[in-house]
């Protein structure tokens, strides 16, 4: 699919369902015994193989126009073993979180397993924690999908994350909801943090205290409805269409601005854009705990800036949009202790440093990031290979507007596993 040098953008836009939200919302209402109401569910490829995978163990799914989602759960200690393996499709996050579940199903085992991008990517830093817990897992390689979750009973730990991961972290937690006594996590680094909100919301004991979380343990669940808010990360393909494509001027709706989720926003702030700047003040809590805003973006010059480790969790899915940012930044760009995207839906600093050379970018990979020196002139336009990765095809998408001459997106369809309405949002505001 081919996108062409834009004129300005104009116009509202709303931002969809947040995936991540989405997904532990859905695993929420599995693991109740109440029914849950999920509104404004993301209907995307990865949040509908989450309904999939609860359907498989138990959860009874009712999915009704407009958005809504009822998930009728079996409660937290029963879930039910399925008759073959449990798809999880292209979803990482499906495929870390639920494990935490499944591990506390006493004398029940489930299969996991997923498509080829999912068969690339770890699953030893769930199956270190998981072990020590109690629970036997047996990953291909010892790492990989597909994996058997072996349940059983399981005990309390404290766990130091090696890389700081929400997946992991979320993955602990649920397993700590089953397991006798407080479980705590400890993070090198903040993440996103809609688990422990979300499990507050229902009435789960969760204490936090610096960089560490705990929970403890539960017979039951309490959500019944959540509302989920517009995802940041999908708004960023918008926000940075806004920035980089001149005279631009863009509205975009109702996004969760989570602090640890808005790394993005506090970086382009630091580059000099306009979008943080006019950023209202959060409303009150759409739901367990979660604000939304509206985004306002004007277009204008950038400045080149350095994003360290600690900062990196908090922006993780929004760093390939970093980089093509400072293609037409001012001075360098720099992206440290970011070796995570090299196991993301593809490996993200090779795709991103590859894709973004050939449109004319200036740019290296180093073994933890990129650095990208800015030019004036902004980027040539060329082919950009999506790789099988939702992000990388709308990062491809972005480039072509703000760029002169053009670009190509091979496998754009990858765009459907988060934002199923990207084209058609992008082409409203052209
Ligand atoms: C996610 C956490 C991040 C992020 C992913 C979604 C989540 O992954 O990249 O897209 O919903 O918890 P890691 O926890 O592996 O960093």
């Amino acid at each position: 699919m081919r996108f062409e040098p834009s004129g300005r953008l104009r116009g509202e836009v709303v931002a969809p369902p947040d995936k991540s939200i989405s997904h532990r919302a859905a695993l929420l209402g599995a693991m109740s015994v109440e029914p849950v109401r999920i509104s404004n569910y993301l209907r995307a490829a990865d949040t509908l193989s989450t309904l999939e995978a609860l359907r498989a163990v138990g959860a009874l799914v009712e999915e009704h126009d407009g958005g809504d989602v009822v998930v009728r759960g079996t409660g937290l200690r029963e879930a039910r073993e399925p008759g073959g393996p449990i798809d999880v499709g292209n979803a990482g996050t499906l495929m870390r979180l639920l494990p935490g579940w499944l591990a506390a199903q006493d004398g029940r085992s489930f299969v996991l397993d997923g498509d080829s991008s999912i068969r690339r990517r770890p699953v030893d830093r769930i199956v270190a924690p998981l072990g020590l817990m109690g629970a036997q897992i047996e990953a291909r390689d010892g790492r990989f999908a597909p994996f058997v979750v072996h349940g059983t009973r399981l005990a309390a730990i404290t766990y130091e994350l090696p890389v700081a991961s929400a997946q992991v972290k979320s993955c602990v937690l649920l397993a700590g909801l089953c397991a006798d006594g407080t479980t705590s996590v400890v993070e090198p680094a903040a993440s996103r943090d809609h688990t422990e909100r979300m499990l507050a919301g229902a009435g789960v004991a969760v204490a936090r205290d610096a960089r560490t979380v705990s929970v403890t343990c539960t017979d039951e669940l309490d959500a019944r409805s959540l509302v989920v808010p517009g995802d940041v990360s999908s708004a960023a393909f918008m926000i940075t269409a806004g920035v980089l494509v001149k005279g631009s001027r863009l509205l975009v709706r109702d996004v969760g601005v989570n602090w640890t989720r808005t790394g993005f926003l506090r970086i382009l702030e630091r580059m000099g854009a306009i979008a943080i700047a006019e950023l209202e003040q959060p409303s009150a809590a759409v739901s367990a705990g979660e604000p939304v805003s509206d985004i306002d973006v004007t277009a204008g010059p950038l400045e080149g800036t350095v994003v360290e480790a600690d900062e990196v969790p908090l922006a993780i899915d929004e760093l390939p949009l970093v980089a093509l940012l400072g293609c037409f930044a001012e001075g360098e760009t720099i992206v440290r202790g970011a070796q995570e995207l090299r196991v993301k839906e593809s490996n993200r600093i090779t795709g991103v440093v590859e894709g973004l050379r050939g449109l004319g970018a200036t740019i290296e990979a180093t073994g933890d990031g990129f650095v990208v020196t800015g030019h004036a002139a902004g980027l040539r336009g060329g082919v950009l290979e999506a790789r099988g990765d939702h992000r990388m095809a709308m990062l491809g998408a972005v480039a072509g507007l703000a760029s002169s001459e053009g670009v190509e997106v091979r496998g754009m369809e990858a765009a459907a596993v988060s934002y199923p309405g990207f084209v058609e949002d992008l082409a409203q505001l052209a």
